[in-house]
């Protein structure tokens, strides 16, 4: 097939250019999640295992701290580069994708837009080099959708804060040595009360929970956390007194376009998956890709996934342009989510029976695709966050 704009969200030629350093980025993620990913990207899926030797090498590799500044140790990169590393990632592996994801996105962005030189200083470099891995501790059992109802609470005493509740859903929850922690200081303020924080695992008092029997992305880890009077200095305080919530929120219009990149990662991975097989497999004497019905499923696929894309690299180029994002990242993962689960619900029915069953991959990219819908918001807060806008 020839190289066409059209299809740039299949890995080809790119409508907008790409730097040389964004080019070199791409490829060197498609190498890695070939060379490290695929060969037991089934397996992992289920018997639910965390990829251990795979993040290791995405630490040294550079995908741990993408975006965090070279003095920390990280690799100084823009938002394009990383988006284009994480559809590459989830293309073959989801799961891998929202490991490094929260990483980047939802733990080390706040501690150095955010974070005192101590914090800095201390957890970014171990964090960026994939020496170390960080979680994102906001939802918990009451306060999924609804995240300004914190019930964890940490009480000021003296020089340091004492936490005390449960999160829930915790990406990376049992393999984390560092969580940034939203928990509320003054409920008399509301959600202006709340601080945002980082706590070491290996504090008293931190507790890991069950972990999770998913539909999907099972080979990430997630659990609940508990936090039973641990006990956190002040100064792992990030940032400003009662400026944790909008932290939050900020973090999560930068970690939507991560979550986004993986969605348009997965739809690529069926797509690219349905292509193959409509050229191979036959029926009625020919390749069922000559059947017009199979064309025009693929035709859909390709639009919409090259659609996604755009929305995304275009949420990333607006964040690396330092113009608000957060109405771009919402409408990139909402958009992208979507097409997503069509897409791999398309790619199961053109690979008919095989696609049902585990070897062929694209029933495990439609369990993996479902999540993007839910997590760092769901479709229906995107939905919120855009009309909000709308009607400001
Ligand atoms: N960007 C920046 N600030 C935002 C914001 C955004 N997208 N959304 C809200 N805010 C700010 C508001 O400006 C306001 O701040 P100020 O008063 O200081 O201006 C403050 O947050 C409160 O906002 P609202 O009054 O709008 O509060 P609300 O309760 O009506 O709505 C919400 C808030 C938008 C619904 C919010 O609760 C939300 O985004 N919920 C979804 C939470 C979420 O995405 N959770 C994902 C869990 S993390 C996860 O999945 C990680 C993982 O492991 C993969």
């Amino acid at each position: 097939m020839s190289e066409v704009p059209m299809v740039t969200a299949l890995g080809r030629q790119e409508a907008l250019p790409l730097t040389e350093e964004q080019k070199a980025v791409r490829a060197a993620a498609r190498d890695f999640a070939h060379k490290h990913l695929a060969h037991d990207v089934i397996e992992r899926d289920e018997e639910q295992r965390f990829p251990a030797k795979a993040v290791q090498i995405m630490g040294e590799l550079g995908f741990m701290g993408m975006m965090t500044p070279a003095e920390y140790g990280g690799g100084g990169m823009d938002t394009v580069a990383y988006v284009l590393a994480i559809e590459e990632i989830a293309a073959i592996d989801a799961s891998a994708a929202v490991i490094m994801s929260v990483n980047n996105s939802l733990v080390q962005w706040v501690i150095h837009q955010y974070g005192s030189d101590y914090l800095k200083n201390t957890y970014l470099p171990l964090l960026a080099q994939g020496k170390s891995l960080g979680a994102f501790c906001l939802s918990e059992p009451e306060a999924g959708s609804d995240a300004t109802s914190q019930r964890t609470t940490a009480r000021r005493q003296g020089d340091h804060y004492v936490l005390k509740g449960v999160k829930n859903w915790i990406t990376n929850g049992g393999q984390a040595d560092f969580y940034v922690v939203i928990a509320q200081s003054d409920p008399d303020k509301g959600y202006k009360g709340i601080n945002a924080f980082l706590v070491e695992r290996k504090t008293k008092g931190v507790v890991v929970g069950k972990k999770e029997n998913k539909l999907g992305i099972r080979s990430s880890d997630t659990h609940s956390v508990m936090f039973e009077g641990a006990q956190v200095p002040v100064r792992n305080r990030i940032g400003d007194e009662g400026k944790g919530f909008n932290y939050a929120m900020q973090i999560l219009n930068g970690g939507r376009i991560g979550i986004a990149a993986q969605a348009v990662g997965i739809a690529r991975g069926a797509t690219q998956a349905a292509l193959r097989y409509a050229q191979t497999r036959h029926a009625f004497g020919q390749a069922i890709a000559k059947h017009q019905a199979i064309q025009f499923k693929l035709a859909r696929m390709a639009t919409h996934l090259e659609a996604a894309h755009q929305l995304t690299l275009q949420a990333a180029r607006a964040k690396d342009a330092h113009i608000d994002y957060s109405v771009q990242s919402a409408t990139a993962k909402l958009f992208a989510s979507e097409v997503a689960m069509k897409t791999t619900a398309e790619a199961i029915q053109i690979h008919g029976g095989y696609g049902y069953v585990k070897e062929y991959h694209v029933e495990r990219m439609m369990r993996d695709a479902k999540i993007t819908e839910i997590y760092e918001g769901t479709s229906e807060i995107q939905k919120i966050l855009i009309a909000r806008h709308l009607l400001s």
